[in-house]
C-alpha cells in the first residue's frame, strides 16, 4: 500500500529523473553537454547533428561555464596537438563580428587564445575551442572536420509531486 512516505519518494524519484543528463551527457547548472571527439564534421554539419539531438552546437555565456567545458576537453587527454571542437560562434554574416549562431546574440564573455581570431587564409568564420591552445578559443575554416560540443537545456519534464 502507499503509504505516505513513499508517495514522497516516488514524487522525488520523478523529479531527479526529469532532471537528469541523459547517458553521454554532461550536466553544468541547467545544461546538459555532449562532447563529440570520434564523428568529426564539418561546422554546418556539426551543428545539424546536435539538432537532431535537440540541442545546438554550444553557446558560452559565462566564464564558468567556459571553465567547465574546458576542464571536460582536458579529461580527454587527446594526443593530437591539431584536434577543434566546434561551438556554436560565427562570424559569417559580417566579418569580424562573432555572434553565437543559434540565438543571433553577441558574446557576453571572450576566451580567444593569445593571437585570435586572427582569420588565417582569409576565411576564419566558425568557432572552437582547440587543443593546441589548451581549448581556448580560435576562428578556423568551418570546412574542416573537427569533434564538436552540443548544449540543451536540461528537460524540466511534467509537473509531478
Ligand atoms: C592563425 O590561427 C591558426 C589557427 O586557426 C594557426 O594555425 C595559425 O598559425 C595562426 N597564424 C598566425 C600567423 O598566427
Amino acid at each position: 500500500m502507499l503509504n505516505l512516505v513513499s508517495l514522497l519518494f516516488l514524487c522525488g524519484s520523478a523529479h531527479l529523473a526529469a532532471g537528469a543528463c541523459a547517458t553521454g551527457w554532461v550536466q553544468f547548472e541547467t545544461s546538459c553537454y555532449k562532447i563529440e571527439a570520434r564523428a568529426i564534421k564539418q561546422w554546418t554539419d556539426a551543428k545539424k547533428a546536435c539538432e537532431a539531438e535537440k540541442a545546438q552546437l554550444t553557446i558560452i555565456m559565462t566564464k564558468e561555464e567556459n571553465d567547465f567545458v574546458q576542464r571536460e576537453l582536458r579529461k580527454l587527454q587527446i594526443a593530437d596537438m591539431g584536434m577543434q571542437f566546434w561551438m556554436d560562434g560565427t562570424d559569417i554574416t559580417t566579418e569580424g563580428q562573432w555572434i553565437w549562431e543559434s540565438t543571433g546574440e553577441y558574446f557576453e564573455i571572450y576566451d580567444w587564445s593569445p593571437g585570435e581570431p586572427n582569420q588565417s587564409g582569409g576565411e576564419e568564420d566558425c568557432m572552437s575551442f582547440f587543443r593546441l591552445y589548451d581549448y581556448h578559443w580560435n576562428d578556423e575554416h568551418c570546412n574542416r572536420p573537427e569533434g564538436y560540443v552540443c548544449e540543451k537545456e536540461m528537460a524540466s519534464g511534467p509537473a509531478v509531486g
